[in-house]
């Protein structure tokens, strides 16, 4: 069965959005680095090749069914930031917006009776819990710290201890 239309291009803009995902978390990662918090610098590295996997995931999906692929054009990604609590607020941000991209895709599939892509979207569904869980944890622990160097310091290593995803 063909892709319909609205659902095609609704995937295809998930490329981009993954990318555009991948090059914010990029950002962040400079940030950090330039700025000698190399644990988090670490954290944000990883996740920005976490967030291209995402995006080649629904490359590769688009070929095996049949469709063209379209790549949207990215925006320059915010490479200034206040703090680290400013970087990972952002992060926060948006994964809420993947979540309700991937959401409404889920809903596409659903609503064109497109199973094979329901099934695909669901490992997105459970990853996108796992990733603003993740971002919420280092939230609540960056604010605990506070203006406490030392409790931040170890934040940054702990972040920094972070091993890739399993699958
Ligand atoms: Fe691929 Fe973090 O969403």
């Amino acid at each position: 069965m063909n892709l319909p239309t609205e659902l095609k291009q609704a995937l295809n803009a998930q490329i981009g959005m993954e990318f555009q995902a991948s090059y914010s978390y990029l950002s962040m990662a400079a940030y950090f680095e330039a700025n000698s918090w190399d644990g988090f610098a670490s954290w944000m590295s990883m996740q920005s090749d976490e967030e291209r996997e995402h995006a080649m995931k629904f490359y590769t999906y688009l070929l095996d069914r049949g469709a063209d692929i379209e790549l949207p054009a990215l925006e320059a990604p915010v490479h200034q930031f206040s703090s680290p609590l400013a970087v990972f607020e952002s992060s926060l941000e948006q994964e809420k917006k993947v979540t309700a991209a991937i959401n409404n895709l889920y809903k596409i599939a659903h609503d064109s009776a497109d199973y094979a892509t329901v099934s695909f979207l669901k490992w997105f569904v459970d990853e996108q819990v796992e990733e603003e869980k993740n971002v919420s944890d280092m939230i609540e622990k960056i604010k605990r710290a506070g203006e406490n160097p030392d409790a931040l310091m170890m934040l940054d290593t702990l972040a920094g201890n972070r091993g890739p995803e399993e699958e």
